[in-house]
């Protein structure tokens, strides 16, 4: 994952992996409105390559969607909930984000690998979460490591923990590794070509997910 990668070179070369070649025909929200996107970084640290990575995947989803971005960033807002045991006791604005990633259209997570796995406190942020609050909500999986060695966290530590929540985690994960970024941007081309097929995969599920869901929400108010 360490081809050089410019803004020019993105749009200029095709992307070579056969599904972007066939995106889904309905590359607009068909909820009539912008998707509520709520992206966490697990970084424990500004700047940070996962944080960097997390901006990167919600560009690529902006230039399909109509999207509502936010992001939490966890070097933020850990110290407001480090050692906290009970989510009544959060104050509000951990409390905010917490209602901000249970009410997301769709939640785009990543965390550097520590240990083989997620920061610790990016667990924890999960841990204060509703255990039904994400029962089929679209999550796309994304991480940042030091190599290649652990890319397999996306399978073997993500997908397991969302899949405890009941969530949709959607088809193709991203895994970066250090030589993916310089100055905390990404610059390699393989990594962006990555996002956009993550990107293009998902789309279609996102988008049959959320017309679900905003019927299922206008027949409860008799709509
Ligand atoms: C405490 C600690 C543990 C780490 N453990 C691993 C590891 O097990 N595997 C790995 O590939 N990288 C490991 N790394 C490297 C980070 O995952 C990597 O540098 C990541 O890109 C940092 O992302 P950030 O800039 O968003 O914090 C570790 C880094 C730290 C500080």
């Amino acid at each position: 994952m360490s081809q050089p990668l410019t803004k020019q070179s993105v749009t200029d070369q095709p992307v070579t992996d056969e599904p972007s070649t066939d995106r889904p025909s309905a590359s607009r929200a068909s909820a009539g409105r912008p998707l509520r996107v709520v992206a966490v970084s697990g970084s424990l640290h500004a700047p940070s390559k996962t944080t960097a990575l997390v901006k990167e995947i919600l560009a690529s989803l902006g230039r399909e969607l109509a999207i509502d971005a936010h992001v939490i960033e966890i070097n933020e807002i850990g110290p407001g909930f480090a050692g906290t045991l009970r989510r009544d006791q959060l104050p509000e604005s951990v409390e905010n984000e917490l209602h901000r990633i249970e009410t997301a259209d769709l939640l785009v997570v990543a965390s550097p690998v520590y240990r083989a796995s997620f920061t610790g406190l990016f667990k924890h942020l999960f841990d204060f979460v509703g255990q039904y609050a994400l029962v089929d909500k679209p999550i796309l999986l994304a991480a940042t490591g030091g190599s290649d060695r652990h890319a397999l966290i996306i399978e073997h530590q993500f997908r397991p923990l969302f899949g405890f929540f009941q969530a949709l985690t959607l088809p193709i994960g991203i895994y970066a590794n250090d030589s993916d970024f310089a100055n905390y941007e990404v610059t390699s081309l393989d990594l962006q070509e990555r996002i956009d097929l993550a990107v293009a995969r998902a789309l279609p599920l996102i988008q049959i997910n959320v017309a679900e869901t905003d019927s299922i929400a206008r027949s409860l108010l008799g709509q």
